[in-house]
């Protein structure tokens, strides 16, 4: 049998083809220091096709007709993914989606592709790999069916070597089917929303998910690593296949390694476990994420026939019914935020350049833990929480056996309940399959602290639940060594008929747990292992930057629907910031309590509680759907950061209520804050930095100069000034300008801020926004975290909200120079540019 270099056409020089020449030539351990070198972010060395992404045919609708190659498409959209059509939109109260999808379109669509391959595949075995594609996906190639996957959120990968045709012109077709509506208790989207690509591998190979590492044991001296490998023989020869894994540092160093050999039967599988030491590693942390390059290569007689390559990290974790949670030996509180998968305006088909935006923004908050709500996420989003050191509750279910039938509102404020069409139709035959199958493709990532197997699941307060949550839990043991949990809402907890389920787990889940309830939970239970896997957030459900004189909450809008029963009760509970604010200090000041994961992070599309149309997207973020801070992310910033921060609010610009009492509020990691009036002091508030608290001051509205000033040992250490804004004069930008990298994946986020002659914010700023983009790049999208927006995401112009909006840039396929202009009526406009440069290497 021909190794992969006999294979190779020289034209066809990829990079991997590069790796593989390389690995005959030199010392094993330079060897996976150039792959590592070369390949700086790519998931597995293993061969991928560098650009399957472009160059897609997409229809709405159904296509029978369109699983036959010969089908003529060429009047479809070509479309590139990540692809979700469904947040073109329009928003449309008719749209079955209701508010839960937020009244978006969802539906049947179609997409096809028609390539060559790139490399001559006649010893290789070719697969199609999709990341996750929403949902019920259903693949052919070249006529053939290949099989459906329903859920929308797990990866799937089909062989295609025995129906490639020799004429080398391959048609793929994928349907999607998410036309049952409502389908989901959130925003999903309808498309290939993740990577999708094809591999070739040599017929012994790694099988998909097989290779695994995970940390025994780790301290700065010396590590121990756990590594299992499969090997699949799909010959018809027995075969000798030696195993050489190799451990390489971030600056491409060999700093582990070793060899061994199975033999492994003709079409038979074989897998070899060891441990390996690392001395002195570099441990993956919060503050530096080290992480390792993971290399296992197969050689048969002498020849090279798989490289898999995956990053991976060396930690250490532990979970204690009395300490919580400690990484590496230091006990810390699990600052968390709960996620939804979608990105804003993007919808589902996010960039990493969305994800690393999300990650820098909770990080500056001073958050370190994300727990992905409530389904598995895309490799990316794992690649870059494992790359910027913030860990990770990776959870699978929102749903076992039982369908939600989550409430939503009428636009007189009446609360309906209606079941969504999600998962549990699924559940019996698909739910371990896809358990199974996150932990196998997500287990090598050092982010992930903790695996959930579901979501407020009814049958944990049923007999039922019992085994259900021994069998899934027995996957994950079976898989990794993470513990695994369940979030689980107790209603008041005490409540539930039977409380056996939750004693399986091996951390139990409180969803919306109090202080009350720490405290006679560990009065029952005290030898359980606690986490808060979702609480309320210290944010009101008033949008950013909306007040009013007494910056006073709950959150009316001043309409009629407030007033019926089912919205006021929501918008009572939810009153001050002061739910979460207690959240947060009951969390601190238990020691057994490993920490808690906000209701959210960020606002998403979807669940509109308790606002009935035109409300489209969430109000529980601490940051709203364009990726603005309200004034409930200060609150853990000054919680949750040491660095010296004060933030007060409202704004100062109160014309025509000169004289009135303006209530000011603010928060502070400071011992005091002074607030003063055009340099009149109104009083200096005490900050216990250890209690979580708010401040606050009663202060007459006269216009110029509001300013905090934080102080400690009565030095300042931080000041805010707000200033009264004049007319809106033009916009300023916050952005990166780096160069954006080719190829159209790469995106720069435009924060726009309204401003006066001097530069001042303007507050109550609307004006329609219009994007221009010209050279290399386009324009993604726009948004401006209204909640109650039904502009489209996808347009050249948007309304400001509070003085702020956003356009998403996207690179173009070539190098050359980017500009976005933004202009409006009455304002000067304003222009930025970037260089978009060719990527380093082949990317993809
Ligand atoms: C929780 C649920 C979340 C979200 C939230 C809204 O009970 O787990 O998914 O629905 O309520 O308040």
């Amino acid at each position: 049998m021909q190794g992969i270099l006999g294979t190779l056409p020289d034209k066809e020089f990829t990079r991997m083809q590069l790796h593989t020449r390389i690995l005959g030539r030199v010392p094993f351990g330079l060897v996976a220091g150039l792959l590592l070198a070369m390949c700086p972010w790519t998931t597995s060395l293993q061969a991928q096709s560098p650009s399957f992404l472009d160059g897609w045919k997409f229809a709405q609708g159904d296509h029978p007709e369109a699983i036959q190659p010969q089908f003529e498409d060429s009047d479809w959209e070509t479309v590139s993914i990540p692809h979700d059509w469904s947040i073109a939109g329009p928003f449309d109260r008719e749209n079955p989606s209701f508010s839960r999808g937020a009244w978006l379109p969802a539906g049947i669509c179609f997409y096809r592709k028609t390539f060559d391959l790139p490399i001559d595949v006649s010893h290789k075995l070719v697969s199609i790999y999709f990341d996750g594609a929403y949902r019920n996906a259903e693949v052919w190639i070249n006529g053939h069916y290949l099989g459906k996957r329903p859920m929308g959120y797990i990866a799937f990968e089909y062989d295609l070597t025995p129906y490639l045709r020799p004429d080398n012109e391959q048609v793929l077709t994928v349907k999607l089917d998410n036309s049952a509506q409502p389908g989901s208790r959130w925003y999903s989207g309808t498309g290939i929303y993740r990577e999708a690509y094809l591999k070739f591998r040599d017929p012994i190979h790694i099988p998909t998910w097989g290779a695994y590492t995970r940390t025994e044991s780790a301290s700065t001296d010396k590590a121990t690593l756990f590594c299992e490998v499969p090997v699949l023989n799909s010959t018809n020869a027995d075969a000798e296949v030696e195993i050489r894994t190799a451990v390489i540092s971030e600056t491409g160093s060999t700093v582990a390694q070793t060899r061994q050999v199975i033999g492994v039967g003709a079409n038979q599988s074989g897998k070899v476990s060891f441990n390996l030491d690392v001395k002195n590693p570099a441990l993956w942390s919060l503050d530096h994420p080290h992480r390792y390059r993971m290399n296992h290569t197969l050689v048969v007689n002498g020849a090279i026939r798989h490289t898999e390559s995956y990053w991976t990290g060396i930690r250490e974790m532990t979970y204690d019914s009395d300490r919580g949670f400690s990484l590496n030996g230091e006990w810390m509180k699990l600052k968390g935020v709960c996620l939804h998968h979608a990105g804003g305006p993007l919808g589902a088909a996010v960039e990493r350049a969305t994800i690393e935006r999300q990650i820098l923004k909770l990080k500056a908050m001073g958050c370190n833990s994300i727990r992905t709500a409530h389904n598995p996420f895309s490799t990316e989003f794992f690649e870059v929480c494992d790359s910027m050191g913030i860990l990770v509750m990776a959870e699978s279910f929102d749903e076992w056996q039982v369908v939600k039938e989550p409430k939503t509102f009428r636009e007189n404020g009446d609360g309906i309940r209606i079941p969504v069409d999600y998962y549990a139709e699924l559940f019996d035959e698909w739910a371990d399959r896809d358990l199974t199958d996150m932990i196998l493709r997500d287990r090598n990532h050092p982010s992930i602290f903790m695996w959930s197997i579901g979501n407020e699941i009814e049958q944990m307060r049923e007999e039922s639940g019992i085994a259900i949550t021994a069998r899934l839990q027995n996957i994950c043991h079976s898989l990794d060594n993470r513990p695994v949990t369940n979030g689980i809402n107790g209603y008041g907890w005490g409540s539930f008929p039977n409380r056996e389920a939750e004693g399986v787990l091996d951390v139990v889940g409180y969803n919306y747990a109090k202080d009350a309830n720490f405290v006679e939970e560990r009065k029952n239970y005290p030898n359980r292992k606690v986490i808060v896997t979702e609480t309320t957030s210290a944010q009101t459900f008033r949008a950013r930057g909306s007040y009013t004189l007494d910056t006073h909450f709950p959150d009316r809008l001043g309409l009629p629907y407030e007033e019926n029963p089912d919205t006021k009760k929501f918008l009572d509970n939810r009153g001050d910031f002061q739910a979460g604010i207690d959240m947060w200090k009951a969390v601190k000041h238990r020691d057994h309590v490993m920490g808690h994961f906000i209701w959210t992070g960020w606002d998403y599309l979807g669940e509109t509680i308790p606002y009935p149309w035109p409300a489209r997207s969430s109000s529980f973020g601490v940051i709203d759907l364009a990726g603005f801070p309200k004034d409930g992310y200060y609150f853990y910033q000054s919680q949750w950061t040491p660095e010296p921060m004060v933030h007060i609010f409202p704004h100062w610009n109160w014309k025509g209520h000169e004289g009135k009492t303006v209530t000011v509020k603010g928060f502070t990691n400071a011992e005091e804050v002074e607030i003063l009036v055009n340099g009149r002091t109104f009083g200096i508030r005490l900050n216990d930095p250890d209690s979580a608290q708010m401040l606050e001051w009663k202060v007459p509205y006269t216009p110029g100069n509001l300013t905090a000033v934080a102080r400690v040992n009565g030095a300042e250490v931080a000041r805010q000034e707000i200033y009264t804004a004049g007319k809106a004069r033009t916009v300023e930008f916050t952005t990166s300008t780096k160069p954006l990298i080719a190829g159209g994946r790469d995106l720069r986020y435009v924060e726009v801020q309204i401003v006066d002659r001097n530069g001042y914010p303007v507050p109550d700023a609307m004006h329609d926004l219009t994007f221009t983009v010209a050279g290399a790049g386009s324009l993604a999208g726009v948004g401006n975290g209204n909640p109650q927006s039904t502009q489209s995401f996808v347009a050249d112009h948007h309304q400001a909200f509070h003085g702020k909006a956003l356009a998403i840039v996207r690179s173009g396929e070539e190098s050359g120079t980017l500009t976005l202009t933004v202009s409006a009526k009455g304002l000067k406009r304003q222009t930025l540019t970037w260089e978009v440069a060719a990527p380093k290497t082949a990317e993809r």
